[in-house]
C-alpha cells in the first residue's frame, strides 16, 4: 500500500508540480523605478486589493502570453520620497503575493557594486544568493537567522541567454556602509549591495514563490566617489539599462515553464 500522506502536503506538491509543467502565466515585478510601465503599456489598477491609503501602486497588462503585474512601492506618506528599504519591500511583497498569486517574482532595482569583485557602473547582475548585512545577533543559530543567506531561484538558461553577470547580493537598510556593514558584506562574499533583495527573498520563501533578482549597478562602493553623489549621477542611465534587461528577461520567460529558465 502506498504510504499515507497528509492531504494538504500531497496537494501542495501536486500544485507545485502543476505550475512547473505549465508555461509561466503570471509574474510579479517588484521594482523601484517606473519606465517598465511604459515599455509594456501597463495600466494602473485603481481597484487593487491593497489596503486603502497605502502608497503601493499596482500596474498590470498582458504581454505575449504572460500577465505582468508590476508593483511600485510608491512615495512614503509622511516624507514624500520613494519607499525604499526592507520594511516597505517585505510588506509590498507579502500583500502582492496574497493578491496576485504569481508563478514567479522578479525583484529589479539598483545596487552598489564592489569593483574588487568585478562590478562596474551599468552592469546588470542576476543574483545567485541574497543575505542581510545589518542584522547582527551574536547568539548561536540566531547569527545565521540574522544573516538569512538564501539561494535565489536558479535560472542557468536565462543567465546564459542574456549574458548577465552573476554574484551574491547583500541587503541592508542604509545607502552608506558602516565598518560593521563592510565586515558583514565581506563575510557574505557580496558583489552587489542593495536595500530590498533579501527581504523580498524572505517573503517569497515564506509563501513558496520562486524569486529572481535583477540588480543594476549605480555606484561603486569601494571606489573614490561619495556613494550618494555617484548614485544620483548614474541613476537615469542605469535605470534605462535596467528597463532593457527586464524586458529581455520577460521575453525569455515568455512561453517557458519554470524549470526551463
Ligand atoms: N542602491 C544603489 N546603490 C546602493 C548602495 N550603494 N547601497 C544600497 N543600495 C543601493
Amino acid at each position: 500500500m502506498a504510504p499515507h500522506r497528509e492531504g494538504s502536503e500531497a496537494s501542495v506538491e501536486a500544485m507545485v508540480a502543476q505550475v512547473e509543467k505549465h508555461p509561466i502565466s503570471t509574474i510579479l515585478i517588484i521594482i523601484e523605478a517606473l519606465p517598465v510601465v511604459n515599455k509594456f503599456q501597463l495600466i494602473e489598477n485603481p481597484h487593487s486589493s491593497f489596503p486603502k491609503g497605502v502608497p503601493w501602486i499596482h500596474y498590470h497588462g498582458a504581454y505575449k502570453d504572460i500577465t505582468i503585474n508590476l508593483i511600485w512601492p510608491g512615495k512614503d506618506l509622511t516624507f514624500g520620497v520613494d519607499s525604499v528599504g526592507t520594511i516597505s519591500a517585505s510588506l509590498v511583497t507579502y500583500a502582492s503575493i496574497q493578491a496576485l498569486q504569481p508563478d514567479l517574482i522578479i525583484n529589479a532595482g539598483t545596487a552598489g557594486g564592489f569593483k574588487e569583485k568585478g562590478a562596474a557602473i551599468g552592469d546588470v547582475f542576476l543574483v545567485s544568493h541574497v543575505a542581510f548585512h545589518d542584522r547582527r545577533i551574536p547568539i548561536p543559530v540566531f547569527d545565521l537567522y540574522g544573516v538569512g543567506l538564501r539561494q535565489t531561484y536558479s535560472t542557468p538558461n536565462l543567465l546564459k541567454a542574456l549574458n548577465l553577470k552573476t554574484g551574491k547580493l547583500s541587503t541592508g537598510d542604509s545607502l552608506d556602509m558602516s565598518p560593521h556593514d563592510e565586515a558583514s558584506i565581506a563575510a557574505n562574499d557580496a558583489t552587489v549591495k542593495d536595500m530590498e533583495g533579501a527581504a523580498v527573498a524572505y517573503v517569497a520563501e515564506l509563501l513558496k514563490v520562486p524569486a529572481i533578482f535583477v540588480k543594476a549597478v549605480t555606484d561603486i562602493v569601494d571606489g573614490e566617489k561619495p556613494t550618494a553623489e555617484e548614485f544620483l549621477q548614474n541613476l537615469a542611465a542605469v535605470t534605462a539599462t535596467l528597463e532593457e534587461v527586464v524586458t529581455q528577461v520577460i521575453d525569455f520567460i515568455s512561453g517557458k515553464c519554470l524549470p526551463e529558465l
